[in-house]
């Protein structure tokens, strides 16, 4: 079964060849972030207690959310028009809105439970603010009864967010504050500060070097980069994008958040990072040492995707197309995989994502991913692998492909469901081919849902502010109609 397999694949990828590409595009750089922030709401204290030790464990700076109109000192009063705010969805109009939440990578946002949520004030500073690809660590203070609907309230009112593991005490654990914090902060990574040095999550003003040398990437740090030598070891995250001449609308801080999502899990003690092919393997074409799969985890036993970066087979855009994806689609309940693959032509690519899809297969138990209705992913030369195997019947069909901006032409009637999108200004794939091509497919009956985006180029990723932003859901829900 092993052999034929192979000798399967061997035949397919002789068949199959795959240019590169090589035009350049416009770059957005997102300045640089600086520390932690920490933003709370209080009203009798507690929650502003928990605030003062996370900042003194951190070292981050800590701001007072606060209404307008100041509550009333009257509890009573206050409990009952907090209900009432709740119930209604009110925001209150805030003080002062943070000036400079760009700056912030981190940002932990405190809030006392009302009426099962969030309280007010803590809803309109999440609305006020843009933190889109910001790490927001929630923590609550109750009076017992559990922190209800917070976070998906949270999730509603800062939707771009990557949250991180949440922490919650209650009326009587108030006095272990102080350990119960260390032990929460430790878990999710964030190291105790000593003097004024950094957390353990990564900030956009880290190197590449500080990223692959973290204590949560040892071993396979190397292999979060877009290339397989230590050049460019001294770029900052934040100029990430000078290093990624394929693509566009690059967001260092986007990158940082989902590094710390894969950094959050490895510090509770779940495997982050799978290789794909034995030492033999390896021992045999040392370039396989290159290769490898990030796991952002879902629910157990929810069926998993597989991402794969572009970069014209030349390097690997996993910052870029790679974690930010799979860390939005793990938020929706998917396990999701990124792969590195090798790079120097589509073959080896496409010959490392079958070792890939292999091993998940193999190893779904251990890993703890649903194998029917899976779906494959690709940006760019990612998408020309994902439609190859997608379609090569060497695995079972896929419920959905996920293809962004590929010249990719070729289509055959066995082709899965497919998600297509483009940028009307993309110089490298033909807009006007990627849309004839999905045309085609419909027309063979194949169930295809293409989106051409106005005034966007080739390779903007999660297209977070510009016109396609939001795309990666969009692909989700198309994904879950074939999940039947
Ligand atoms: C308007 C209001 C609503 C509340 N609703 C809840 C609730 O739904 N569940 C709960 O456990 N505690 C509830 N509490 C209690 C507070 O969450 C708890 O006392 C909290 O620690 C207060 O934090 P603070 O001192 O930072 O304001 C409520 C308190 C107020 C004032």
């Amino acid at each position: 079964m092993k052999r034929k397999f192979f000798s399967e694949l061997a035949l397919a990828l002789a068949l199959f060849t795959i240019s590169g590409c090589n035009a350049e595009e416009p770059v957005n750089i997102t300045p640089g972030s600086k520390k932690i922030l920490i933003a709370v709401f209080s009203y009798t204290g507690n929650t502003r207690q928990a605030a003062q030790a996370i900042q003194r464990k951190t070292g981050g700076t800590l701001i007072e959310i606060e209404p307008e109109t100041p509550y009333s000192q009257d509890y009573q009063a206050v409990v009952k028009q907090g209900k009432e705010e709740v119930d209604s969805g009110f925001l209150p109009k805030l003080k002062t809105k943070a000036a400079n939440i760009r700056d912030y990578d981190v940002i932990f946002v405190g809030s006392p439970i009302w009426w099962y949520t969030i309280a007010p004030p803590v809803a309109s500073f999440l609305h006020d603010h843009d933190l889109s690809g910001k790490t927001v660590v929630p923590f609550f203070t109750h009076g017992g009864y559990g922190i209800g609907h917070s976070l998906k309230d949270i999730r509603k009112y800062a939707p771009g967010a990557v949250l991180a593991g949440e922490f919650e005490l209650d009326r009587d654990s108030l006095k272990e504050m102080d350990a119960r914090i260390t032990k929460w902060l430790k878990e999710i990574g964030v190291g105790q500060m000593t003097g004024n040095k950094q957390t353990s999550l990564i900030r956009t003003t880290d190197s590449i070097q500080d990223i692959v040398n973290h204590p949560a990437f040892r071993d396979f740090g190397r292999r979060l980069l877009p290339w397989d030598d230590d050049r460019n070891y001294d770029v900052p995250l934040d100029q990430v994008a000078t290093l990624l001449p394929y693509h566009s609308n690059v967001k260092p801080a986007e990158a940082a958040a989902s590094l710390n999502r894969l950094i959050g899990d490895a510090n509770a003690g779940k495997t982050v990072f799978y290789d794909i092919y034995t030492e033999q393997e390896k021992t045999a074409v040392p370039a396989k040492r290159n290769t490898g799969l990030f796991f952002y985890r879902g629910e157990p036993g929810a069926p998993f995707a597989v991402v794969n970066p572009g970069g014209g087979f030349v390097y690997v855009g996993s910052f870029h197309e790679g974690f930010p994806y799979a860390a939005e689609i793990s938020r929706k309940g998917y396990n999701a995989f990124v792969l590195k693959y090798r790079t120097g032509g589509g073959q080896y690519a496409v010959e490392d994502l079958a070792a890939a899809l292999k091993f998940i297969f193999q190893n779904a138990d251990e890993l703890g991913v649903g194998t029917k209705h899976y779906s494959l992913w690709g940006s760019s030369a990612g998408a020309r692998m994902a439609a190859f195997i997608g379609s090569s019947g060497l695995f079972p069909k896929p419920a959905a492909v996920v293809m962004a901006y590929t010249g990719q032409s070729e289509f055959t009637r066995n082709d899965p469901p497919t998600f297509s999108v483009v940028g009307s200004e993309d110089r490298i794939a033909n807009p006007a081919a990627v849309e004839h091509r999905a045309q085609e497919m419909k027309r063979a009956g194949i169930d295809v849902e293409f989106h051409r985006f106005r005034n966007v180029g080739h390779g903007f990723g999660s297209g977070r502010g510009t016109g396609a932003e939001g795309w990666i859901g969009e692909a989700v829900k198309f994904w879950e109609k074939h999940i039947l």
